[in-house]
């Protein structure tokens, strides 16, 4: 891999204070046996946003870093339930997952909006994961590449020129993979994944455009982890459910060493 590995566990809406503490613990001494420092790629947890800063402090010395899956485009102000960029690196977060495809459904955010969050995040200082993906009638039309180029092109169109660029992480997660259990096919994220390269180099030139990392995300499991992580353009993975439970994450990050 020409780009660092990166594997981000997202939570989503799980994880008390105590099951959360639990887990932390379980995924630091698992890297510790893989002596952490040395490890190919680069760990991300994502936790919701009420156990972000004890997760920070436990994560404390570690080389494990942490991320928010949500945030609002303005830095402060009257916006009753909100949490700003600036909030969550307040609290230790570097990335932050944007435009994931649950935010997009179930709470309505337009591309408009994710664009606004994804130049917000670079403005406070993270790096965005941005999540693109298609529905299964998308897919089924013959509709993917469209799809994901269209969202691509809206959620960069706000940001400033002086950006750096990458720092950027896509996330490709096929709507209709995630939390099924049916990840999709490698030659399905050959296909998706070589075209948001070339994209990417469209938009940004060769050398940034070939430095922006590319996520696999949907129903990532420790038994084809290694196999996704071994695909031209995959530089990791955005993995939901299996990142609850310490030994699947941790059998996933060891698909990074497997991967080559
Ligand atoms: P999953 O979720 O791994 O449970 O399919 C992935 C995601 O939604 O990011």
């Amino acid at each position: 891999m020409q780009r660092r590995g990166l594997v981000v566990g997202n939570w989503k809406m799980n994880g008390l204070i105590e099951t959360a503490q639990e887990l932390v613990a379980s995924i630091r001494e698992g890297m510790t046996e893989r002596e952490e420092l040395r490890f190919p790629a680069e760990v991300v947890l994502c936790p919701p946003a009420t156990a972000l800063y004890p997760v920070h402090q436990w994560l404390s010395g570690s080389s494990i870093k942490l991320g928010a899956q949500n945030m609002a485009p303005e830095p402060f102000g009257a916006f009753t339930g909100e949490i700003s960029g600036i909030m969550l690196r307040n609290v230790g977060c570097r990335y932050v997952i944007l435009g994931h495809s649950e935010r997009r459904r179930i709470f309505g955010e337009s591309d408009d909006l994710v664009a606004r969050k994804v130049a917000a995040a670079f403005r406070d200082g993270l790096a965005p994961i941005l999540c693109l993906g298609e529905d299964l009638a998308e897919r089924e039309a013959n509709n993917t590449l469209e799809v994901v180029a269209q969202q691509l092109r809206h959620a960069l169109q706000s940001v400033g020129a002086e950006v750096k660029w990458r720092q950027l992480v896509l996330a490709y997660e096929p709507i209709w993979a995630i939390g099924t259990g049916h990840s999709a096919s490698v030659s399905q994220v050959t296909e998706v994944h070589d075209f948001l390269r070339d994209q990417l180099v469209e938009f940004f030139g060769q050398e940034t455009g070939d430095k922006i990392r590319i996520l696999y995300g949907g129903s990532i499991r420790s038994e084809n982890a290694a196999e996704l992580f071994r695909v031209r353009n995959v530089d990791g993975g955005l993995v939901g459910g299996a990142s609850l439970i310490a030994p699947d994450f941790l059998q996933i990050l060891d698909g990074c060493d497997q991967s080559g």
